[in-house]
């Protein structure tokens, strides 16, 4: 069920905030702010290390010695973390691995920063998200 409430804000903030929620294509103000609690909501798990989800991204060159095989050994000590990967060949040389994780918001990060750190990783990322439980 909705509610509705209303908010009192200053003229400049409002149009600052106009002009984002314009630049990221939303139909309206509510679902913004919607948006805006949620990610402040999905932040608050992972500081409170809760159980949460994300994506782990990674681009490298698979002509490194050994990288494919120590990213594949480091995603085998963390095989309960891990609900799919997709091995995207970019081009001649680089590798694009998309990761799907879960479980303790420390361990998932964890697994992200051994993965990043790896010899000739050139680009790691972790899309931090939620389950949601506590996001209805
Ligand atoms: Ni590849």
């Amino acid at each position: 069920m909705l509610k509705r409430f209303s908010i009192s804000l200053e003229e400049e903030l409002l149009e600052i905030f106009d002009e984002h929620i314009k630049a990221r294509s939303y139909s309206n103000r509510s679902e913004a702010i919607r948006d805006l609690i949620r990610k402040t909501f999905v932040k608050e798990e992972w500081e409170l290390d809760k159980q949460v989800m994300g994506v782990i991204s990674l681009v490298y060159d698979h002509h490194q010695h050994k990288l494919q095989e120590k990213v594949t050994l480091v995603q085998h000590d963390y095989h309960h973390h891990i609900v799919s990967t997709t091995h995207v060949h970019m081009d001649h040389d680089n590798c694009l691995e998309v990761i799907v994780v879960k479980g303790k918001a420390k361990e998932v990060q964890d697994l992200a920063a051994k993965l990043t750190a790896l010899k000739g990783v050139r680009d790691g990322n972790l899309a931090m998200s939620s389950t949601g439980k506590s996001l209805h």
